[in-house]
C-alpha cells in the first residue's frame, strides 16, 4: 500500500466506483470496501437509471417538473438541473464502460416508466437486475486500473480531520488499524437501511459516512426524509422482505386491498403510478383501514411470457416463496428504502469540510427534495461522481507532511446484536412512515441512552463502529423529524 493517495474513495456501490474510473490515471485511488467489492445497495437496484439519452431540452424539461413534482418543491434547482442536463453524457459514458442496457430486436434502447413519471424515461439492464449489471461492468474496469488500489472487508471508522481540512482516514481490516493519508476523501457509503428492522438495504448499509461527517461537524440535511418503498415482498414466516420493482407498476401492475380490491383511485388521479411517498402512505392507510399487514401487487392480467422476461430476479425468487405472480397476487408492504437527505454537497460534491467530497445515498445533494423520485439516485451517482473526479484532477499535486500509521490491535468480539436489534425495532414502531411527536420523544430518549452507553463501552471492533454509526444516524433522523412539524413528501406527521 502507498503511504499518500490522491483521493481515498470509502464505499464501492456505483458512487464510489464512477469516482474512481472517472479519476485520471496519473492519480493515486484507494477504494475501500466494508465488505466484498460486489455487496452494495446499487447492485440491488431493479427498477433502472432515469434519464435522457440525448440532448433534448422538452425532455430534460419534463424530468425536472417530474422530479420537482415528486420532491414537492423542496429541491434545489441548480443542483437538479445538473443532474438532469449531465444525464445524456454520463449514461452514454455507462455504455462506454460495458453497461449493456436492455434493447429491442431493432436494438433501440427500452424505456420504462416508475411512480411520478410522465415519460418512459429509465433504462434498465438485465429486466429487473439493472444495479447488478452496472456494477459487475464497472468493478470489472476497476480491477484493470493501475491507479486504483481496492482494499476489501475493511472499514472506514473516522475521518482525520485537521483546521476543517479533511486528511485521511482511519480505518479498520480484522485486527489492523490504520491511519491512511489522501490529498482528498469522498464517502460513498450509500443508505442507512439497517436502522430498520425492514427494508430493502443490505445489512452493510449502517449510514457509516453520515455518522463518521457527523463525528467531524460536517453538515448534515434532511435526514427526515426517509423513503419508503411500497413493494417489498411480504413475508410472514421468516420475515425477510426483498424489493418488488416499481417498474412492476410501471409496466401495468395494479395494487389491490386484501379484499382484492383496487384503492389507488381514492388518493392520486395517477393510480399506481402516483410518486412514491404518496403510494407508500396509501398502502399504510389501506392496510390500516382493512385491519391488515399488507396489500396485492396484481399482475396476472399481464402476459406471463412478457412478466418471465422482463422480471425475471423477481418471478425467481416469488416462486422461491410460493408465488407464481403470473398467477397469483404477490403480497407486499412498504419497507424502508432510501435516505433521501444526508451530508450537504455543493454541486462538486463537497462538504462543509475542505477536501472532503460525499456522493451518492449518503450525502444530500439537494436533487431530490422532500421524496425522491424513481430511479433518480443511480443518475445522481454518476452526475456528481463525475464532477467529484474533475475536482480531483484539477488539483495539484502535494505531499503529505504524515507517514501512514499501522497498529496491531486487540479485537473484541462483542457483537452488540442486541443493541443493533433495539435500534432496528425502535425506528420501525417510532419513525416509520407516519410520526407523532410522542413516538418520536420516545425514540430519542431510548437511542440517546444508547449512544451514552457506547461510548462508556468502547470496543475497537466493525460490530462496535457499526452499532455506534447506527445509533449516531438514528438521532439525527430522529431530531430532524422533530424539528419538521408539518407533513411534506416523504415526511408524515399525523400530529
Ligand atoms: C425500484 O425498482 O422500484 C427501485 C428503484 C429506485 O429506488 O429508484
Amino acid at each position: 500500500m502507498e503511504n499518500y493517495y490522491d483521493l481515498i474513495v470509502i464505499g464501492s456501490g456505483l458512487a464510489g466506483l464512477y469516482t474512481a474510473l472517472n479519476v485520471n490515471h496519473d492519480k493515486k485511488v484507494l477504494l475501500i470496501s466494508k465488505d466484498n467489492i460486489n455487496i452494495s445497495n446499487s447492485s440491488l437496484a431493479q427498477g433502472g437509471i432515469a434519464g435522457e439519452l440525448q440532448n433534448d431540452d422538452d425532455a430534460y424539461q419534463k424530468h425536472i417538473e417530474d422530479t420537482l413534482l415528486a420532491g414537492a418543491y423542496l429541491n434545489n434547482r441548480h443542483a437538479l438541473n445538473t443532474l438532469v442536463y449531465e444525464s445524456s453524457h454520463n449514461l452514454n459514458q455507462l455504455m462506454g464502460y460495458g453497461v449493456n442496457f436492455d434493447k429491442d430486436e431493432e436494438g433501440n434502447i427500452l424505456l420504462t416508466r416508475e411512480g411520478g413519471h410522465s415519460e418512459r424515461r429509465i433504462l434498465h439492464a438485465g429486466g429487473d437486475a439493472t444495479g447488478k449489471e452496472i456494477i459487475n461492468a464497472l468493478v470489472k474496469l476497476v480491477l484493470l486500473k493501475k491507479n486504483i488500489t481496492i482494499l476489501e472487508n475493511t472499514m472506514a471508522i473516522d475521518l482525520i480531520v485537521e483546521k476543517n481540512r479533511c486528511v485521511g482516514v482511519v480505518v479498520l481490516t480484522d485486527d489492523i488499524h490504520r491511519k491512511i493519508y489522501s490529498r482528498a476523501t469522498a464517502l460513498c457509503t450509500g443508505g442507512i437501511g439497517e436502522l430498520y428492522k425492514n427494508s430493502t438495504n443490505p445489512s452493510v448499509a449502517t449510514g457509516d459516512g453520515i455518522a463518521m461527517a457527523n463525528r467531524v461537524e460536517a453538515d448534515i440535511n434532511n435526514m427526515e426524509f426517509i423513503q419508503f418503498h411500497p413493494t417489498a415482498f411480504f413475508n410472514r414466516i421468516n420475515g425477510n422482505k426483498f424489493l418488488i420493482s416499481e417498474a412492476v407498476r410501471g409496466e401495468g401492475g395494479y395494487l389491490r386491498n386484501i379484499e382484492g380490491q383496487r384503492f389507488m383511485n381514492k388518493y392520486h388521479h395517477l393510480l399506481e403510478l402516483a410518486p412514491r411517498d404518496v403510494v407508500s402512505q396509501s398502502i399504510y392507510r389501506e392496510m390500516y383501514d382493512t385491519w391488515s399487514d399488507h396489500v396485492y401487487l396484481d399482475v396476472t392480467h399481464l402476459e406471463a411470457n412478457f412478466i418471465k422476461k422482463r422480471f425475471p430476479t423477481i418471478y425467481q425468487r416469488c416462486l422461491d416463496y410460493g408465488i407464481d405472480m403470473t398467477k397469483e397476487y404477490i403480497p407486499v408492504a412498504p419497507v424502508e428504502h432510501f435516505s433521501v437527505g444526508g451530508i450537504t454537497v455543493d454541486l462538486n460534491g463537497l462538504t462543509t469540510i475542505e477536501n472532503l467530497y460525499a456522493n451518492g445515498e449518503c450525502c444530500d445533494s439537494g436533487v431530490h427534495g422532500a421524496n425522491r423520485l424513481a430511479s433518480n439516485s443511480l443518475l445522481e451517482c454518476v452526475v456528481f461522481g463525475r464532477r467529484i473526479a474533475r475536482c480531483i484532477n484539477e488539483m495539484k499535486k502535494s505531499k503529505s507532511i504524515h507517514k501512514q500509521e499501522t497498529t496491531k490491535i486487540k479485537k473484541s468480539n462483542f457483537n452488540y446484536q442486541d443493541i443493533r436489534n433495539q435500534i432496528k425495532e425502535t425506528m420501525e414502531r417510532n419513525v416509520g412512515i407516519v410520526r407523532k411527536e410522542k413516538n418520536l420523544v420516545f425514540a430519542k430518549n431510548t437511542v440517546s441512552k444508547m449512544i451514552e452507553d457506547l461510548k462508556n463501552d468502547q470496543k475497537i471492533s466493525k460490530a462496535y463502529y457499526e452499532v455506534l454509526n447506527m445509533a449516531t444516524v438514528a438521532l439525527i433522523i430522529i431530531n430532524s423529524a422533530i424539528n419538521r412539524k408539518e407533513s411534506v413528501g416523504c415526511h408524515y406527521r399525523l400530529d
